[in-house]
């Protein structure tokens, strides 16, 4: 039989009765970004934007230019299309620069967002922060160990600069709520965590001139790049390390290039086991020649996922999509208790869950609350019904990349560093992580995490 196809909230509102469909999706529309568009004057932060090739094209496309918290006055790249390209884009008349030092020693220009190539992160952040300049970069934040030491130091140095590293996951509400769910004891004692991030694409791309290979596929090079373990890897790393609530003991792993014969000289496939003091284990693998995603509660959703395992249940997540699953054993175990109509508290949301079934974790616009009106309870009910048969998925209202750039230049201009989620404690465990895995594969051993307080500093 052809399987259904999931539709998502946005869909079933459009097609649901027309008078509680537009009492609802008045609500959405409110809260959705593209019309934010209330401003104070004196409120917007200005930005520079630093190396706006791919990724940063699509933050600027995508989410700066609905963000009414900052206004880019800056860009700069060293190449002349991409420069071009992104002063277009944000649509601001930003001047443009091919020397990052010379969009640094603007007066006005409050932050940055980085978002060059890996090994180019740090000198570039160090400079940003010499020049007075809070600072949003793309993960992974640093390459190197002395890199890693050397941006610890500028912090302490210069603490009231705020750095927030791209890890977007920490600005989900799915994330959020798994945490939560953890952290309230919902899927037991926490155990093992596994990872997968697997694709069957190339990552070359194409040249129109060959003397350009280094600098626009600089991913495939160790002379540039982290690899895998820094473009994908780096995400889920943090999401181990978060949803276990440690810092690993160590990790071991092994990594090939044996698929992907063009010259470059990453890994095309890693596999590695990351230790935790207390004895949990977050395994994880990313492979270049093969894309499926086996976790069934994921079912539908591309490459990567995480797959958050306890004593009394599993969490299955990414970004989008996250189910939970209660353990048959233990649910039996409490039915012949007399406890099987317990109510099971996910997050801010309750919900009946029978054994072996998965559910969605349920995001607050799906709670039912008093004041929700008739048609909104029926709706909501309706939602839930149908997420419980997988013809519907919950879906974050704001994209957490939005959320993470506009929270940036909040936190910024309201003087807020405590709220930066995935701040420079976050980024530097994470690109420690990255760092550390990428030697335990090239010298095939464990390396210890204590290891780097004695990496990449003068001797
Ligand atoms: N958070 C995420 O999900 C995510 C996704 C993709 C990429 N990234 C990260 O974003 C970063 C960039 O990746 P990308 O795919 O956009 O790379 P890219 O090569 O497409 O873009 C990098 C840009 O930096 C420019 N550049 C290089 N040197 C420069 C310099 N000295 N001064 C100014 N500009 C310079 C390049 O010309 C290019 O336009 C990487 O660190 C990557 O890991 C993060």
């Amino acid at each position: 039989m052809a399987e259904k196809s999931p539709v998502s909230r946005r869909t079933f509102v459009q097609t649901a009765g027309v008078a509680t469909a537009a009492a609802v999706a008045s609500k959405y529309v409110a809260a959705s970004p593209a019309i934010l568009k209330v401003k104070a004057a004196g409120a917007e932060v200005k930005y520079g934007f630093i190396g706006p090739g791919s990724r940063g094209a699509r933050l600027m496309e995508r989410h700066l230019t609905k963000i009414d918290a900052g206004r880019c006055v800056a860009v700069c790249d060293v190449y002349q299309p991409n420069l071009d390209a992104a002063a277009k884009k944000i649509g601001t008349n930003p001047d443009k620069y091919n020397d990052y030092r010379e969009l640094l020693a603007r007066k006005d220009v409050e932050a940055v967002f980085i978002t060059v190539p890996l090994y180019l992160h740090y000198p570039i952040m160090r400079d940003a922060l010499l020049a007075g300049k809070h600072v949003f970069c793309e993960k992974s934040l640093v390459f190197k160990p002395e890199e890693y030491h050397g941006l610890k130091k500028l912090h302490q140095d210069n603490p009231n600069l705020m750095v927030q590293v791209g890890l977007q996951r920490r600005y989900s509400l799915f994330y959020k709520l798994a945490e939560e769910m953890i952290r309230k004891g919902t899927i037991g004692e926490i155990t093992h965590v596994f990872g997968q991030w697997h694709r069957n694409t190339n990552w070359r791309r194409p040249l129109t001139d060959a003397s350009l290979e280094k600098q626009i596929n600089w991913r495939m090079y160790r002379e540039f790049s982290g690899g895998l373990t820094a473009e994908l890897a780096s995400h889920q790393i943090d999401i181990a390390d978060r949803m276990i609530g440690e810092s690993p003991l160590y990790v071991q792993g092994v990594g090939g290039l044996d698929y992907f014969k063009d010259g470059r000289d990453i890994y095309d496939n890693i596999l590695l086991d990351f230790v935790y003091p207390s004895g949990k284990k977050f395994q994880y693998s990313s492979i270049t020649t093969n894309a499926h995603l086996p976790y069934g509660g994921l079912k539908g959703m591309p490459e990567f996922g995480e797959m958050i395992k306890g004593t009394e249940g599993t969490i299955e997540i990414t970004l989008g999509k996250s189910m939970w699953f209660r353990e048959p054993v233990v649910a039996a175990r409490k039915e012949e208790a007399g406890k099987a109509k317990e109510n099971w508290v996910a997050g801010s949301t309750v919900s009946t869950v029978k054994a072996g079934d998965g559910f969605p974790l349920l995001l607050p616009d799906d709670e039912i609350t008093e004041n929700d009106s008739f048609l909104q309870r029926e709706l909501k009910f309706a939602r839930r019904w149908l997420y419980s048969k997988g013809v519907m998925v919950p879906e974050e209202e704001v994209d957490p990349e939005y959320a993470e750039l506009k929270s940036f230049l909040e936190c910024v201009r309201d003087k807020k560093p405590e709220n930066i989620k995935a701040n420079i404690e976050v980024g530097l465990l994470d690109s420690l992580g990255v760092m550390l895995s990428n030697k335990a594969m090239d010298e095939g051993r464990r390396v210890y995490y204590a290891e780097i307080d004695k990496m990449g500093v003068a001797t």
